[in-house]
């Protein structure tokens, strides 16, 4: 509550400002001191592990004076006495100075645990802190270790107004999904890298859902800026939070680790790519991959589309190097960002003839979807599609939007929802004699 009380007092005083020079640069210390993390923790945030009937990450960040921090956890129980069968895990801490990189930062705490010892199917609480400052309870679930039904959540672009209007898309999200799995962030989760309070509107904006539903989320272009706050265009690195702040599986290539890797569920293989560099060595990984998986169901996630949904975004190097690598091995979804518009299709394995045949339709590879959730618009075009073969579903633009996918033995049901939570598209695959029937 004492920087609540603070902050309030610094608008205030800045009110009487007006918009001078003097006024700007107080407002930049408001916003750098609302960012900035305190002795309590914050940013408590799950990632998906590679096993999440067994394991999961769990991370926050504090001050840079608390030199150590633990996780309590134990089996969630229906009233408070769950806490006395609770087990502390120490965590590990690596200090980030953000202040080269962004003009707000600073040196912060940020901790990680990764908790591998868990029960599948079990509903556990945990929090975080130290002897003096801990967070709520959070809870969570780990995943069942047979075949069964599961849900998930995917957005594209937060990036810009996140805290703004971002924050309705993510809460609809959980309202209309409470039980999901994960939830997917296709990047570009901010506009500027390594900016501090543009990473905390995000923490803001989902706040405890960060800490109850893992995420699953890979770099976009916007997440890869100078490490010099003054030339941003050079020398681009990918967020200094990132690694510290998330805790996604280390199982892709060397150098890419928390940005390009795979989580397993008993019927999915989910795969993260980062499309933003080295293209071709994630090619070749990916064949491995996917060459290696017997999952029923392969979903992917990347930022740049294979086929783009506005003007000038093409990105033919992916359609070249990944797109076939999709097709070879069947690959049933492609959930991706980038294009701040929104545009589902597939690549149809035969042409569609006659009416009758679109209850039948069998696709080539996945069915791509281009999303955005956040508040920055461009306009669509279909010019990305139609030329490379193929053919879309359903388009839109202007529109905020969040997915929920569902799978069942053959069946995954798609639904795409506006910021209202209103339903704006949906699809279902089925398959059927190793094929995917597509209906939409
Ligand atoms: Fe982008």
């Amino acid at each position: 509550m004492k920087k609540i009380n603070l902050s309030i007092v610094i608008i205030l005083s800045f009110v009487n400002l007006g918009y001078s020079q003097d006024g700007q640069a107080a407002l930049d210390e408001i916003i750098k001191a609302w960012a900035a993390p305190n002795e309590f923790p914050d940013h408590v945030i799950l990632s998906a592990s590679e096993d999440p009937a067994h394991a999961i990450g769990i991370n926050w960040r504090t001050h840079v004076e608390n030199t150590a921090g633990y996780v309590e956890i134990a089996k969630a129980g229906p009233g408070p006495d769950f806490k006395n069968s609770s087990e502390k895990i120490p965590a590990k801490r690596v200090v980030i100075n953000s202040s080269e990189a962004t003009k707000d930062g600073f040196a912060a705490s940020f901790f990680e645990v990764q908790l591998d010892q868990l029960i599948p199917n079990t509903l556990y609480a945990y929090r975080v802190g130290n002897d003096d400052f801990k967070s709520e309870w959070h809870q969570f679930s780990t995943a069942k270790e047979t075949p069964s039904p599961l849900s998930f959540l995917y957005v594209g672009d937060a990036q810009n107004y996140i805290l703004e209007l971002w924050s309705r898309v993510i809460r609809n999200a959980y309202k209309k999904a409470p039980e999901a799995d994960f939830f997917i962030h296709a990047g570009d989760l901010v506009n500027a890298a390594h900016d501090e309070s543009e990473w905390n509107e995000w923490f803001a904006a989902g706040s405890f859902i960060h800490g109850e539903i893992p995420a699953v989320a890979v770099p976009g272009n916007h997440e890869y800026r100078g490490l010099d706050y003054k030339n941003p265009r050079e020398n681009r690195e990918l967020s200094v939070q990132w690694n510290a702040q998330f805790n996604f599986p280390t199982n892709g290539p060397k150098g890419l680790e928390e940005t390009c890797y795979y989580v397993d569920y008993p019927d999915m293989r989910l795969i993260a790519l980062n499309s933003n560099r080295e293209i071709e060595q994630q090619a070749q990984w990916l064949d491995k991959v996917l060459s290696e998986n017997e999952k029923k169901w392969t979903v992917l996630t990347y930022h740049h589309p294979v086929f783009s949904a506005s003007t000038g975004r093409d990105n033919e190097t992916l359609r070249s190097l990944w797109k076939p690598i999709f097709e070879k091995h069947q690959v049933d979804l492609a959930l991706q960002g980038h294009d701040h518009s929104y545009s589902r299709g597939a690549v149809y394995e035969k042409p569609i003839a006659m009416e009758r045949d679109k209850d039948q339709k069998t696709v080539l590879g996945p069915v791509y979807v281009v999303s955005v959730s956040g508040g920055k618009m461009y306009s669509l075009s279909e010019k990305g599609w139609g030329p490379y073969g193929a053919t879309i579903g359903k388009k839109g633009e202007r529109i905020q939007l969040f997915q929920h996918i569902s799978i069942d033995g053959d069946r995954l049901i798609y639904q795409s929802f506006d910021a209202t939570g209103a339903l704006f598209d949906r699809f279902e695959l089925h398959k059927k004699n190793g094929k995917n029937i597509y209906i939409d």
